[in-house]
């Protein structure tokens, strides 16, 4: 798809993967229409693309409730013209084992991750441009490789690949393209410190923003999407999960330890002392 002049809704736009999504896409000349909640977040952010002057707005909407949806649905009826893709960006994520999991907690990360992302869909499909459009969905690694401390978040992410693959085929024989970015650890603010801590003991890549929007550029310009996982060993261990789960069961029985140490400290909010770090 040639991106210039494309109208694109992009939710977790005040995000740091959705921040740098906007910033990219702004530059290839695409007109955003940038959801979050944090109004001040997405004005800077609008400001700094320059983005009432390429024509794109900034929508305040919870897209978890029906009024934030509602945000949405009107700005799209006003519109002039088709939308030309939706980015369905923003996640949460409470890194901590199940049983330590507030239910409220539980049920927000599916609001969040699923729920709100397939009725967003829903909702925008008819709005959609009939010559090509486009939608992607941000998952994950953890959107098929199983991983301690993040069995909720794996469950949304797993089911949002299904989603994704599933409409996919359901929309098969139409202008619509559906595909899944699943980007591996990524420094953002989804991530507590606590959680960075963990991946540098495990030794773990984290990714800048901009290499998952450089990933998302390259999707959304290509004739065909394709889903992609971002990350070399991530692919491999995602391979070999699918077809070999008892090795991978065995690689991470053997970091079961350190991610409980790690997921039990962070429910307390302080990072755990380790062999390698100094506790004061
Ligand atoms: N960072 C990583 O390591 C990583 C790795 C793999 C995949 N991902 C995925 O990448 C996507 C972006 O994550 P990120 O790292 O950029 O996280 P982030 O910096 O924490 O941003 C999360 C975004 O989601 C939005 N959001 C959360 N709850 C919302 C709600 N109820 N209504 C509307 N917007 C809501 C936030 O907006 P407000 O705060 O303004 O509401 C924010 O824009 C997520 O789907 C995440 O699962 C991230």
């Amino acid at each position: 798809m040639k991106l210039t002049n494309k109208l694109i809704l992009l939710t977790g736009a005040s995000g740091g993967i959705g921040q740098a999504i906007a910033r990219r896409l702004a530059r290839r000349g695409v007109r955003l229409i940038l959801v979050g909640r944090s109004a001040q977040r997405l004005n800077h952010l609008a400001r700094e693309i320059n983005l009432r002057a390429s024509g794109g707005f900034v929508l305040v909407a919870d897209i978890t409730t029906p009024a934030g949806l509602d945000v949405i649905r009107t700005a799209l009826m006003a519109l002039q013209e088709p939308l030309d893709g939706l980015i369905n960006c923003a996640g949460i994520n409470v890194f901590s084992f199940l049983a330590d999991m507030e239910v409220k907690d539980i049920e927000q990360l599916v609001a969040v991750n699923v729920t709100a992302p397939l009725l967003l869909t829903r909702m925008v499909l008819p709005f959609l441009s009939r010559v090509d459009s486009r939608i992607v969905n941000l998952g994950s690694s953890f959107g098929g490789l199983g991983y301690p401390g993040y069995s909720v978040y794996c469950a949304s992410k797993f089911a949002l690949r299904g989603f994704s693959e599933a409409l996919r085929r359901e929309l098969g024989d139409s202008h619509i393209q559906v595909a899944y970015l699943a980007p591996r650890a990524t420094q953002t603010d989804l991530n507590s410190a606590t959680v960075n801590a963990m991946n540098e003991e495990l030794g773990n890549a984290v990714d800048s923003p901009e290499v998952v929007a450089g990933a998302l550029e390259k999707m959304l310009s290509a004739k065909r999407m394709r889903d992609q996982n971002i990350g070399w060993p991530e692919r491999f261990f995602l391979r070999i999960n699918s077809v070999l789960p008892q090795i991978v069961d065995l690689a991470l029985r053997s970091q079961l330890p350190a991610i409980r140490r790690f997921a039990q400290s962070d429910k307390a909010n302080d990072l755990p002392a380790t062999p390698n770090r100094i506790s004061l």
